[in-house]
């Protein structure tokens, strides 16, 4: 999918963004679990998605039918306030009822390497997610691939180390890993995020420009000019 075949939608406020999040979300999760009777879920980490999750907990979805997967994850302690699967846990996991065998969390406290290769063999590299959610950093990093990161793409969640962004060690689905969905967001808020977006708008080469939908791949936009 090329970039001009994305969606670019700037939102007028942050109420709308999240909005707009939470309504495609569960549209494609309606849709998924209607098709087929399961919806699989990657998440973002950092700060843009938590109200998101937060909001989407207070809706009425069929939970039973939701699968949860990581983008990525920060090698710090399960109960570190840093982590992602502690962000989601409070704003989302404790609010709603998926089966917690089904919210699969990426065991980052075991260390970049040991945890990659857990998680590496728990996914099933044919499965296609519904719906992968994302964040872009200020230097068009996405999940945890950064522009220097150095990986394997043969795999589906890889080691990072010296990633720019604290903490340096982290693990990552790779971007075609996370390209094997049927639908992706980009959540993009903040006026930080502005030379990043361009470059993205640009197809400059930045880790976010590697990553495709097999349907649809939607950038969600405020607050960025
Ligand atoms: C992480 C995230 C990372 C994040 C972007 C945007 O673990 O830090 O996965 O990729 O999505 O850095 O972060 P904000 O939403 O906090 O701006």
């Amino acid at each position: 999918m090329s970039v001009k075949e994305n969606d670019w939608l700037l939102c007028s406020s942050q109420n709308e963004f999240e909005l707009k999040a939470i309504e495609m979300i569960e549209n494609f999760a309606d849709d998924a679990i209607r098709s087929k009777g399961h919806f699989s879920l990657v998440l973002a980490g950092g700060n843009t998605p938590k109200k998101i999750y937060k909001s989407l907990s207070k809706t009425d979805c069929d939970w039973d039918n939701w699968h949860i997967y990581f983008g990525d994850e920060r090698c710090l302690p399960s109960n570190d306030e840093d982590r992602n699967s502690l962000m989601a846990e409070k704003s989302f996991f404790s609010q709603v009822s998926i089966p917690k065998n089904q919210i699969h969390i990426i065991p980052a406290e075991l260390g970049m390497n040991e945890g990659a290769e857990v998680y590496d063999k728990k996914l099933n590299s044919d499965m296609v997610f519904d719906l992968v959610l994302l964040g872009l950093g200020e230097d068009g990093h996405t999940a945890s691939i950064f522009p220097n990161s150095k990986f394997d793409e043969k795999k589906q969640a890889v080691p990072i180390s010296n990633a720019p962004k604290l903490p340096e060690n982290r693990i990552s689905l790779t971007p075609h890993r996370l390209s094997m969905a049927n639908y992706v967001i980009f959540l993009v808020m903040g006026k930080d995020k502005k030379i990043a977006l361009d470059k993205f708008k640009s197809a400059e080469n930045i880790p976010a420009s590697r990553v495709s939908a097999l349907k649809k791949l939607t950038v969600l936009i405020s607050d960025v000019n």
